[in-house]
């Protein structure tokens, strides 16, 4: 067992912990990274696979991500915008495909009212909360006791509305189903990325990716730090008592002032800490769940798509593929499409075996781009449900009642203990961009604990 001494222990070399730790060293301090696996980034793992370079984790950066853009430009990284000339397309539930500009899907004159209605609504209700401080929302117990499904119901007897205004918060964000998380859970989503308008424009919300991959940003954070960063150190414990903090791997302990879990919240309970979390931290874990959806990632030869007229952009509440992108990398002449499954359809095609899976989805990317999308020269599933330090994508969220009985307490520090991940942010909840600003907050206050003693 190797003995170290620092300033403060990060355990996690995600966007947030690498944040964190680069800030602390600016401040002075010194640091130590414990990662449990053989690479750093965490939700953010940029790849080859059968010669095509992939984005298996986080990808888009969208104009309110601040931090995240701030980062990118100290980092030198460059980006470039995501494909979309040409008409994007919407299957309904009959199955008609149907090819359009704008935002709102072509859709009856009806349902169209309803979707800008319950649009102009959720605006409203997202304007009056703060995004760090979702709990304190007017109507936050209220709101957080309705499923979205139930709320939607209640709003709208048209169901093709429902649908659609369900998939952008249940399918494409928290990754569950509608009936599983509450409205306030779903209003915090919006409000952490400015509004729900901005959630259902896929050209502010996908906007960006950076040249050569997103990933460079924590690989560049580590090389920085250099000798600081361990990799393959999974901490099983964290001792605390008024010296300080110990954090113990299976070949490390490092002896600290301060320690920082820059680890999803659903894997704070797989350290043994002692002395135990306090009662409300042990109950608050217990309420948040992972989400659940496979990125799917499939490359041609050309971008077939774009000659026919296509920005690549589809979507459907009623495929098993809901929303697919031109995901092409930069300069690159082959074509690569990207698209999700969520939740219980994801689910159900991993009740299948690969090659009826790779088929299914093949087959609705089909409906969207026609026969060429079932003959991709690479394809890829990125199975984030199977990776041990994540355990499901693209983050965690509360359950019903969990973000107004808890949400005030999940960053709150145990002594010398602070949390910092995506998953509890306000702004950038979810992404990157959040992970960032937490790291760097969580940074600040631990400097300003120091100052007046170094
Ligand atoms: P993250 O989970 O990345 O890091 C935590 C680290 O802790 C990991 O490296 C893990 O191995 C480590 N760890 C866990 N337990 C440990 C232990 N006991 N000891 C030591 N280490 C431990 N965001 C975005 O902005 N734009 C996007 O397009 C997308 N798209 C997207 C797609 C997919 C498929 C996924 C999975 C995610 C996204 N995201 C995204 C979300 C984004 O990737 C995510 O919010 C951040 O990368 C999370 O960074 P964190 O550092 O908070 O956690």
């Amino acid at each position: 067992m190797t003995k170290i001494e620092r300033d403060v222990v990060i355990i996690g070399a995600g966007a947030s912990g690498l944040t964190a730790a680069s800030d602390l060293v600016a401040a002075g301090l010194t640091v130590a990274v414990l990662e449990a696996r053989d690479r750093v980034g965490g939700r953010l793992w940029t790849d080859d696979v059968d010669g095509a370079m992939l984005e298996i984790g986080g990808q888009w950066v969208s104009p309110d991500q601040t931090a995240l853009k701030d980062t990118l430009a100290q980092l030198g990284l460059a980006t470039y915008p995501r494909y979309r000339e040409g008409k994007s397309i919407y299957v309904n539930k009959a199955g008609a495909v149907t090819r359009f500009e704008g935002e709102i899907f072509p859709v009856p004159a009806a349902t169209e009212l309803a979707i800008v209605t319950l649009i102009e609504k959720l605006d409203v209700l997202v304007a009056e909360m703060d995004p760090d401080r979702p709990w304190e929302h007017p109507r936050a117990a209220e709101l957080d006791a309705v499923s979205f499904s139930a709320w939607l119901e209640a709003e709208t007897d048209d169901q093709e509305a429902r649908d659609n205004i369900g998939m952008f918060i249940a399918g494409a964000m928290l990754t569950k189903p509608a009936h599983a998380f509450s409205t306030l859970q779903a209003l915090h989503m919006a409000a952490s990325a400015g509004s729900f308008s901005n959630l259902v424009d896929a050209d502010f919300i996908l906007d960006e990716r950076v040249v050569g991959g997103l990933q460079q940003v924590p690989l560049l954070l580590a090389e920085r730090l250099g000798a600081d960063v361990h990799l393959g150190q999974p901490v099983r414990s964290i001792r605390s008592n008024d010296e300080g903090v110990v954090a113990v791997t299976d070949d490390l302990e490092v002896h600290a002032r301060f320690v920082i879990v820059a680890v999803p919240p659903v894997l704070i309970s797989r350290i043994s800490f002692d002395p135990p979390l306090p009662r409300r931290q042990h109950q608050l874990h217990q309420h948040l769940s992972m989400g659940f959806v496979i990125k799917v990632h499939a490359v041609y030869e050309t971008p077939f798509w774009r000659a026919d007229g296509l920005s690549g952009t589809a979507f459907s509440p009623y495929e098993l593929v809901h929303e697919a992108y031109d995901n092409t990398n930069f300069e690159d002449p082959r074509g690569t499409l990207v698209g999700f499954v969520s939740d219980e359809n994801a689910d159900g095609v991993f009740a299948l075996t690969a090659q009826e899976r790779k088929t299914r989805i093949l087959e609705s990317l089909s409906h969207y781009y026609g026969e060429q999308a079932m003959n991709p020269v690479v394809y890829y599933e990125s199975d984030w449900g199977t990776e041990e330090w994540t355990r499901g994508a693209y983050a965690a969220s509360f359950d019903l009642g969990g973000l107004a009985r808890y949400g005030a307490d999940l960053r709150t520090p145990v002594g010398p203990i602070s949390f910092a991940c995506s998953d509890m942010a306000g702004k950038g909840f979810q992404h990157v961009d959040g992970a960032i600003r937490v790291g760097q907050e969580t940074a600040a206050v631990i400097v300003a604990q120091t100052a007046p003693l170094t």
